[in-house]
């Protein structure tokens, strides 16, 4: 060994350079019964076409070019939301002609375009960059002008098409099923939809197809066997994972394929050292990170892009929506929005944080405690039964139970601040604007209308009346009535 390294395997782990990806995503949809179009319905927390058009990214495509048609508009829109304007390209097919029609709209787009093209359907969401990938360096390995994903189903292959082989196991084409023999029904070969093109070639191909089959459409699949006929190479990969293929047409299959997803990825987090108690009811986006040795008990639903630090306890119970959680944070039977919390706090049973709630570390939050728009400084302390909105708190505060801000007048909202290390007694109300200084006292059941100074003790109620033997007066009064009633 010199140490020189052999020049063809660099080029074999070296990926191409450029990728593009034709996306189809024209469709009308009519079996999913929406207003919307059916790649924006969301599973796991993301459209289906941005779950479609990450795995692309994820295999290194570097064009990403969606057929768009129905509703257009707000496909568009919800992709650049996602990725930012500019990032994914757009052609538009006006008039739904077919998979092999959709593909010709992107002709212009990839013209001089030299690299291989994938071509993905929109309604598939289980593909993942990995498959993608292998596809490709297939494709540049073996030099071929098309390379077809396709799956071997374990039961009848219903309404896809079916893949054609010759007798030396070589690919002839795909037919589709509603035009296909009882002999090619038979077949469990199936064709994912997804392929990887010599650009130029495809293009030449989409010329030479017709509308000839039962649905008088332009059959992008028939582009296979006129690449064969053109006496180029067609290379077929068959997927190691043959729910790739799966893709939604209605409400049950995007269910079917949502709990395919979550199953993949909840496997994927306790593989990499997340404990989940029970992935039956546990949802977790895949937009979620979660630290090591987290244990995620039921009945808990993690959404948007929440990070979950190391060793937490979460749930049950637990809604976490677009949070961030630092390490050793407790979260039993809470609800939490846009709220970011510090190492070590405690929260639950019945905590609710709303948004814009930031806790420091070591913050204990208790029964139907709420905040919004608060920050409480390190170790603060509200057990029970309070309100805190738009307020701040000072570190090593106790809030006694049931203490409250009122931060709305009717027109504004006005903020609370507490120093640190003081004592708010239980039931006060703060009426905001309104600030405590540091180490101050408020008596139970003040109602707090006025700045108080640094360790001074606020009592803001009437003085308690003793009406000494008032209460037996009263029930001899009443013990007499009775005696008076009871006679007549
Ligand atoms: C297609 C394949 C079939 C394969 C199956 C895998 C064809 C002709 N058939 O069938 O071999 O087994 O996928 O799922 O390609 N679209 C457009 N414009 C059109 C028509 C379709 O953008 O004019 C889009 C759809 O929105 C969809 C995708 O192309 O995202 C696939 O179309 P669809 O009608 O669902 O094809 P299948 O009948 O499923
Ligand atoms: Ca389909």
């Amino acid at each position: 060994m010199t140490g020189v390294p052999d020049d063809a395997q660099i080029k074999a782990e070296t990926p191409s350079a450029d990728i593009a990806a034709v996306v189809l995503a024209a469709g009308r949809s009519t079996r999913m019964r929406s207003k919307k179009p059916k790649t924006l319905h969301p599973i796991c927390g993301k459209p289906l076409i941005i779950h479609i058009l990450k795995a692309l990214a994820d295999a290194g495509v570097t064009r990403r070019v969606v057929v768009v048609g129905y509703q257009s508009d707000m496909v568009q829109a919800t992709i650049d939301a996602h990725f930012g304007s500019g990032v994914i390209e757009y052609v538009e097919q006006t008039e739904q002609r077919g998979t092999g029609h959709a593909v010709q709209m992107a002709r212009e787009r990839l013209s001089n375009y030299p690299g291989p093209t994938l071509v993905v359907p929109g309604d598939a969401p289980l593909l993942t960059g990995e498959v993608l990938a292998r596809l490709v360096a297939l494709h540049t390995e073996r030099s071929s002008s098309v390379t077809i994903l396709t799956a071997v189903l374990p039961h009848d292959a219903g309404t896809y098409g079916r893949v054609v082989r010759d007798e030396h196991g070589h690919v002839q084409g795909i037919v589709e099923a509603r035009d296909a023999s009882p002999k090619q029904l038979a077949l469990r070969e199936i064709n994912t939809s997804i392929y990887v093109f010599n650009t130029p070639t495809l293009f030449r191909a989409l010329e030479k197809i017709a509308p000839d089959n039962a649905q008088a459409e332009l059959y992008l699949t028939d582009s296979i066997a006129v690449i064969r006929a053109m006496d180029e190479k067609v290379v077929a990969l068959v997927s190691p994972d043959p729910d790739v293929v799966l893709g939604v047409n209605t409400r049950v299959e995007l269910v079917e394929v949502a709990t395919k997803m979550r199953a993949r990825w909840l496997k994927e987090l306790m593989l990499s050292g997340v404990t989940i108690v029970d992935p039956a009811t546990t949802y977790i986006d895949t937009d979620v990170v979660i630290g090591q040795d987290t244990v995620i008990h039921p009945f808990t639903q993690i959404t948007g892009k929440t990070v979950i630090g190391e060793d937490c306890t979460i749930g049950p119970h637990a809604l976490i929506h677009e949070s961030v959680i630092a390490n050793n944070v407790t979260v039993r039977v809470c609800v939490m929005e846009r709220s970011t919390v510090g190492d070590g706090c405690r929260l639950g049973p019945f905590t609710h944080l709303r948004p814009y709630s930031v806790l420091d570390n070591g913050v204990k939050l208790g029964n139907f405690v709420e905040t919004k728009n608060s920050h409480l400084h390190a170790e603060v302390s509200a057990g029970h039964l309070s309100y805190l909105g738009d307020a701040e708190v000072g570190a090593h505060t106790n809030i006694g139970a049931g203490t409250i801000t009122c931060n709305y007048d009717g027109y504004d909202k006005h903020r609370t601040t507490v120093g640190a290390n003081a004592f708010i007694g239980s039931a006060t109300t703060f009426i905001a604007p309104v600030t405590v200084g540091d180490g101050a006292f408020t008596a139970a059941g003040s109602v707090i209308t006025d700045n108080i100074p640094q360790d001074a003790l606020a009592v803001a109620r009437e003085r308690q009346i003793v009406k000494e033997g008032w209460a037996a007066r009263r029930r001899e009064v009443y013990a007499a009535r009775r005696k008076k009633d009871d006679k007549s």
